[in-house]
């Protein structure tokens, strides 16, 4: 009911053509309406159409819609889905993936001006953002752009990437990571004359490799986040689906293969292997080509990021076949929730940092002719920390989570609440650095080495946070049933009560559960998190991880890839990362948020203001 009204204020505004004067010159009450009904504030501006001095080499309609496919045996997933029609332009721009709810693969060249009209055929508002691509703020799909639904919004811009690749997906306020988990992301890429010289495999032998993570009910119906605890540490499926098919394999010949690979899970992170142990051949990642190609053991890939593989299966027999694994690693989510998700979930889950396969790939012909892998790839334009508007003062972005507090430097996201350091002369390379800062509100202390916890600690710890209720495991919990609680108490340290039964001789005294612990939230809830900048791709100057991590930090650490322009930074507890990037051509509103899209929703996200 509130919705409905909520809608209808909107449309108002909308069609009232008033938009923002409107709003801004609104009573008081009025604005504190809006905020109630989950508009934080946030402006209802009219949508962009298309103009008539724009003249576009490619155009093209983009539709979100309700939609079913068939992804597990039996029946139907209900799903949300982008498709795409083409107007204007070369016909590889579009490109269907066969039965899969993930959007068509979007070929666009470096140098077009393209028109998109967005359609929102959805039961509610949405906005598409265009991750890694360069363009006017007012074309980015910050949620103060959100559409309703039956309306368009046109994007008009000008292709300024690098050859790479990309996502679209959708950006409205605290309905990210629904959407997209509901079905809504695409792989978007760029191309240009420097990657087109290099002959890089293409056609049959350039794959993508969208990798995701669902969980499927007995009706094979999606299962979204159930309580807090499924929020605080991200959403994680059982299932892995790469472009959007469970069970994945690819039949290859014997010869090199350039794997498109993109991490599109909502808050999984994978650490990307082969599993007889043959090494990975990076030749690029968010920002496109790396200048050299890099072998690594394996690589870490975050939501959000992406990376470019050369897959040579020279030398490969015919039925022969590799498979790409997600390697065992740790220290990504708090013990303590690692242990509690374990619990709620049961057998059939899948933990982050466990074994398990991806995707296949069988060689199902032997050929003698393969493309040999380029010494050089491309060039890249580093920038100097002299050359930098702030080489003492790096821009700081600071990470405090918590059950109630997803915060970055100190403050949820809130639109128009702009702070001195959020302030960016355009047309200025900035140094900056992400760091874990600690300032949710909780205790500083560190955990308990072992991540055990005692009930006898929890009258000393005080509960700087309390987490109650619903966290029973078992079936019916995974239907949808317990909803966690979370509240935040006084001094340090954490406690957690009730309904906590745990097998496996884990806590003995399962059952009604309680548990404290001693150690203080600063560490336990500290987890990583991938944290991701809009606008143009940026460097990373260096990494530094405290010494407390260092086990953790050893299981994941050769998984980086520094080399390369990024936009999306996995940031490790304990570590801090700098990094070097350009805010050019383009004023006004830039977002910054972690890229578990669970977190953003919590308010992990912000914005930068350029101008
Ligand atoms: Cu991929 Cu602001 O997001
Ligand atoms: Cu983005
Ligand atoms: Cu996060």
């Amino acid at each position: 009911m509130s919705n409905l009204k909520n809608y209808s204020r909107r449309r108002f505004l909308a069609q009232s053509g008033l938009g923002l004067v409107a709003f801004a010159g609104m009573p008081g009450f009025l604005h504190a309406m809006e905020g109630m009904q989950g508009l934080h504030g946030m402006p209802k501006l009219t949508p962009n159409k298309a103009s008539p001095n724009f003249k576009p080499d490619v155009e093209f309609n983009l539709s979100c819609e309700s939609s079913s496919v068939s992804i597990l045996p039996g029946q139907k997933t209900l799903v949300q889905k982008y498709s795409a029609k083409l107007i204007k332009g070369p016909e590889n721009t579009i490109t269907e993936i066969a039965d899969s709810y993930l959007g068509p693969l979007i070929n666009l060249q470096k140098g077009q001006k393209v028109r998109i009209n967005l359609y929102n055929k959805l039961a509610e508002p949405t906005v598409t953002h265009w991750h890694g691509l360069h363009v006017p703020a007012n074309m980015d799909g910050h949620p103060m752009y959100v559409i309703d639904p039956g309306q368009t919004l046109v994007y008009e811009f000008e292709v300024l990437n690098r050859a790479g690749m990309n996502i679209y997906h959708p950006h409205p306020h605290e309905a990210t990571a629904k959407q997209v988990y509901n079905g809504l992301a695409g792989a978007l890429f760029v191309h240009d004359d420097e990657e087109a010289a290099l002959g890089l495999p293409s056609g049959d032998y350039e794959i993508p490799i969208v990798i995701q993570d669902r969980l499927f009910d007995e009706q094979n119906q999606l299962i979204y986040a159930r309580n807090m605890h499924d929020r605080m540490t991200g959403f994680y499926g059982d299932r892995i689906l790469v472009n959007g098919r469970p069970n994945f394999q690819i039949d290859v010949d014997s010869r090199a293969y350039r794997l498109r690979v993109l991490n599109g899970s909502t808050a999984r992170i994978y650490k990307l292997g082969w599993d007889d142990g043959t090494p990975l051949t990076v030749i690029g990642v968010d920002g496109g080509l790396l200048e050299q190609p890099q072998v690594k053991p394996y690589v870490m890939l975050a939501p959000g990021e992406r990376l470019d593989l050369w897959a040579d299966f020279s030398g490969r027999n015919e039925g022969s076949q590799l498979v790409m694994r997600s390697l065992p690693f740790s220290g990504v989510l708090p013990k303590m929730a690692a242990r509690m998700g374990g619990m709620m979930m049961h057998a059939n889950t899948l933990p982050v940092g466990s074994d398990y396969p991806i995707f296949t790939a069988r060689v199902t012909k032997k050929v003698s002719d393969s493309p040999k892998l380029p010494a050089q790839l491309s060039k890249i334009n580093w920038h100097q920390i002299s050359a930098t508007a702030n080489p003492e003062k790096p821009l700081p972005i600071g990470i405090s989570e918590g059950p109630m507090a997803m915060l970055l430097n100190g403050r949820p996201y809130k639109f128009d609440d702009i702070q001195d350091i959020e302030r960016i002369k355009v047309n200025t390379i900035q140094l900056m650095e992400i760091s874990h800062a600690h300032g949710g509100g909780h205790g500083k202390e560190p955990a308990p080495a072992s991540g055990e916890h005692g009930a006898e600690k929890q009258n000393g710890g005080m509960g700087g946070m309390g987490m109650m209720g619903g966290m029973k495991h078992g079936d019916d919990d995974q239907k949808g049933g317990g909803q966690g609680m979370m509240g935040m108490g006084h001094k340090g340290g954490m406690g957690m009560m009730g309904g906590m039964k745990h097998g496996d001789g884990d806590q003995k005294g399962g059952g009604q559960g309680m548990m404290g612990m001693g150690g203080g939230m600063g560490m336990m809830m500290t987890m990583a998190h991938p944290i991701h900048l809009h606008g143009q791709q940026f460097q990373i100057v260096s990494r530094s991880a405290s010494a407390n991590n260092e086990a953790d930090y050893a299981t994941v650490r050769d998984g980086f890839i520094e080399n390369g322009l990024k936009d999306t930074v996995l940031v490790m507890p304990g570590e801090t990362v700098r990094i070097i990037k350009p805010f050019q051509d383009f004023k006004g509103l830039f977002m910054y948020h972690c890229h578990n899209l669970e977190h953003e929703d919590m308010g992990m996200m912000r914005d930068f203001l350029v101008e």
